[in-house]
């Protein structure tokens, strides 16, 4: 039986203490033995259609970038010159080669270097086999996943299944198109953002508007997925005057892979996603992106979109920049979790196992 779980005969689970969302040495950690070891998002697809598009992000101090080749494949590279170290590209857009800034030494899109300026005929200088640093790319229902880890084992045996659950809710994931995102910074650790993320105990309390407009409450659960590091959300459609648009023809379905990123599909088939990007112990970036099956947003999309981040969005950053300052307080005590067996959407059965992969990542 899992620890925290064998725990609930003997009283209630409490939460982590605050250092895990304020000492440095905690968030040293999670970047050492969680988020350089992890799968985590880049962006999807659908944003690098052509060869040479490129997309370039950053893992905490880690830049890299996204490129298709000529050969139709997506590579990621540490956004980094063979050189002198200069950063080779920024933020989006097409390539023929690529140019570092600095002294102009030029690199194919598959990274192989292809000129270096003033080095031919140079004694003991060979320009042959320097290639960018690589790094696992996967690409998972159409979202490019990659791993600083050379040795991680590959998506689908860290989320055995998740896709296939995926595709059976939304059939033609693989073929949606990149529509909108926007991002935010919240004021707390990403630990704080994740776990608000993945309950829905604030949602009739907080979420007045997701609650009546998109997801009947009542019937909300979070479930873990199997033995994997995946939490599944369930919900059925909020159906009626208060939906905010054609709710009919599925139900909503939710997947969060640990550690950073979830994917909604919403009732009528509408995607989203999160992903949270740890800055400092206490800042973290969430970036809400949209998807849909042409890649424009149309008048109903962006009613939804809009209504989302006034409503849904700008009520969460609020909430975790609240946990965040309490975290500080000198009054702060571990609290019990809302536990229940039953599980349902006044549980936070969730919490506690996030909290578990958190102390399996980082502690000794
Ligand atoms: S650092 Fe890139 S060419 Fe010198
Ligand atoms: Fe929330």
């Amino acid at each position: 039986m899992e620890p925290h779980l064998d725990a609930l005969a003997e009283g209630p689970i409490l939460g982590l203490p605050a250092r895990y969302y304020r000492a440095p040495e905690v968030f040293e950690r999670a970047k050492a033995r969680l988020f350089r070891r992890a799968w985590l998002f880049a962006c999807h697809a659908s944003r690098l259609q052509q060869p040479g598009d490129y997309f370039a992000f950053s893992i905490l101090d880690q830049d890299l970038f996204v490129i298709r080749g000529r050969d139709g494949a997506l590579r990621c590279f540490f956004n980094v010159c063979r050189h002198r170290g200069h950063a080779l590209v920024e933020g989006s857009g097409r390539a023929r080669v690529l140019v570092c800034p600095y002294h102009a030494w030029s690199y194919d899109l598959q990274g192989r270097l292809r000129g270096a300026p003033g080095t031919r005929g140079l004694p003991g200088f060979d320009t042959g086999g320097i290639c960018l640093t690589e790094v696992r790319l996967e690409v998972f229902c159409g979202f490019v996943f990659v791993n600083l880890d050379p040795e991680a084992r590959p998506m689908a045996e860290v989320f055995p299944g998740v896709e296939a659950a995926v595709r059976a809710l939304c059939p033609d994931i693989d073929d949606r198109v990149f529509a909108q995102e926007y991002d935010a910074l919240e004021a707390c650790n990403w630990m704080v953002a994740v776990e608000n993320y993945n309950e829905c105990y604030h949602c009739k309390v907080v979420h007045k508007t997701f609650a009546s407009g998109v997801i009947d409450p009542q019937s909300y659960n979070v479930r873990g997925f199997g033995a994997t590091r995946c939490l599944h959300h369930t919900a059925k459609a909020q159906a009626g005057a208060a939906a905010w648009y054609d709710t009919s023809g599925s139900d909503y379905g939710s997947f969060f892979l640990w550690p950073g990123f979830s994917l909604q599909v919403y009732p009528s088939g509408l995607v989203n996603t999160y992903h949270w990007q740890p800055l400092s112990p206490e800042a973290t970036r969430v970036f809400r992106g949209w998807y849909s099956r042409d890649g424009r947003v149309d008048e109903g999309l962006r009613k939804v979109i809009d209504l989302d981040r006034d409503t849904t969005f700008a009520e969460d950053l609020a909430l975790v920049k609240s946990v965040q300052r309490g975290l500080g307080s000198l009054g702060y005590r571990p609290g019990p979790l809302v536990v229940n067996p039953d599980e349902g959407i006044d549980s936070e059965h969730s919490i506690a196992k996030l909290h578990q992969w958190l102390r399996e990542a980082i502690d000794d």
